[in-house]
């Protein structure tokens, strides 16, 4: 079959889709470029904000056109909207076939067996509160079986080392959609990162909501986060190990140590803060004040030295003040973030926010809000950035730059012009030739905007 699938939201869900089509793939399908001439669409969806649903919905709409037309299409919803709405899917929208939640994807070949029969397919994960159910549903069976060698073609790949969430921020979908936090057995774990870097990759990103939560207890031993990075730290031809996401609370200095000491894990964190007004953490149950999150960063500077830090920050959370809003502004200045995702509050339904709390900030003062914090952080990013001009540093080379088209001077023949990124996650552009992609370069750097460096590839490294 020509299957078609379309990836929205986070890395989870790049990486989910990735292991997904390793399996079609391997059950004799041929994944395609367009949605135009295949026989199955899968759209691997995202809960997190409103404005992500409503483009599923579209696509919905224009598949539910084209088969009332009579073309003979499979449609499948897989991911967090397959598991928040279930059967609600096919009811709004009978065209779809396939409900697929993310806990379940390993079923998904014979799922789209069951549905070129004619017959609909739904597999939901296991309810949440049923923790035995969770960790018995072989947690990581789709990572387990994933081919090392059919993965993209890049040095770089991600390696789920837990899944779902227990802090349940108010805001939040993630908990409800994702279900139980479990970790992995580090075993598995490393199995995985020792294939994936003997097919040739050489940097790994571990994954998890909360990564720095990461606890594995068995065989009478008891693994932290910490503990994890060392061992994985010492695998041959590793050459950068990162992790996304952390959470504010429950990073202790022990993760922060590893970070400094070991030579292939990079000086990069991604720790949200959301907001940097203690009245709203509290309403959003982040679990910390302004002044943890402060202290958070200042022990990060303090033990890895030259640390990148990115941040998200949500604008517009039920009851925001402009004083709110403002300590936000000042939060993200004191932090020196190298950039910062910021996202305007958007209800989601069954949420405890959602249920509390009444959406009361109007979109025109969410879009001032949200205008306001980037342009602040844009300033910020830029200073971070310039920072580095006159220093070199090492790039991860991943291919031809995204925005080639803006730059103001074309590369030189036989040169093309490459982004990268540092160990710190820091987006480098210059000129090189093509063949440079995956391998790892020394870069001068000479210029910077507010969300990448400019610079002149070394002789060689
Ligand atoms: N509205 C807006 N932003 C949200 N995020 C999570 N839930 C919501 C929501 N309901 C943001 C948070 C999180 C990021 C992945 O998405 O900032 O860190
Ligand atoms: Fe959502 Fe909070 Fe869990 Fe992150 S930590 S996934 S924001 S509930």
């Amino acid at each position: 079959m020509d299957v078609y699938l379309e990836t929205m939201g986070c890395q989870m869900n790049r990486l989910d889709s990735e292991l997904v089509v390793a399996r079609l793939r391997a059950a004799g399908h041929e994944i395609v470029a367009s949605s135009a001439d295949a026989d199955a669409v899968l759209y691997n969806t995202c809960s997190v904000r409103m404005h992500a649903e409503q483009k599923v919905f579209s696509r919905l709409g224009a598949d539910a056109q084209r088969k009332a037309a009579g073309r003979k299409l499979i449609v499948g919803v897989l991911g967090c909207m397959a598991q928040r709405l279930g059967r609600q899917l096919r009811k709004r929208y009978p065209c779809v076939d396939i409900v697929c939640g993310p806990g379940q994807l390993a079923r998904l070949p014979q799922m789209l067996a069951f549905a070129a029969d004619g017959q609909p397919a739904i597999a939901l994960d296991v309810d949440r509160n049923d923790r035995a159910a969770a960790e018995d549903e072989n947690i990581d069976w789709i990572d387990l079986v994933r081919d090392a060698d059919r993965t993209t073609s890049s040095a770089q790949a991600f390696v789920r080392v837990m899944r779902g969430c227990d802090r349940f921020c108010t805001y939040c979908i993630v908990p409800f959609v994702r279900g139980a936090e479990v970790s992995r057995p580090g075993d598995h774990i490393e199995q995985e990162v020792r294939r994936l870097v003997e097919a040739g990759k050489s940097e790994i990103t571990l994954l998890g909501q909360t990564v720095n939560r990461y606890r594995h207890e068995g065989d009478g031993r008891s693994t932290r986060f910490s503990d994890l990075l060392a061992r994985l730290s010492d695998i041959d031809g590793l050459r950068r190990l990162r992790f996304v996401t952390s959470h504010p609370t429950d990073f202790t200095d022990d993760i922060l140590q590893a970070m400094a000491e070991l030579p292939n894990v990079c000086e990069y964190l991604h720790c949200p803060a959301q907001s940097g007004s203690d009245a709203v953490l509290k309403r959003m149950n982040r679990g910390y004040s302004r002044g943890d999150y402060d202290d958070l960063i200042d022990r990060a500077r303090a033990i890895v030295p030259g640390v990148s830090i990115a941040g998200d920050f949500i604008v517009g959370f039920p009851g925001e003040t402009d004083a709110d809003q403002q300590a936000s502004a000042d939060l993200l200045r004191r932090c020196g973030y190298k950039n910062a995702f910021i996202f305007k509050y958007s209800p989601r339904p069954g949420t405890p926010a959602a249920k509390r709390f009444d959406d009361d900030i109007d979109e025109q003062t969410k879009k001032r809000r949200h205008a306001e914090l980037l342009g602040v952080q844009d300033e910020i990013g830029l200073a971070h950035h310039r920072s580095y001009v006159g220093r070199q540093v090492e790039v991860l080379v991943e291919g031809p730059s995204k925005r080639a088209d803006k730059q103001p001077t074309p590369p030189p023949a036989g040169q093309t012009q490459l982004q990268g990124r540092t160990r710190g996650d820091h987006i480098v552009v210059f000129d090189g030739p093509e063949t440079l992609a995956s391998q790892y370069v020394h870069v001068d750097v000479t210029n910077a905007t507010a969300l990448a460096m400019m610079g002149r590839l070394k002789a060689e490294s």
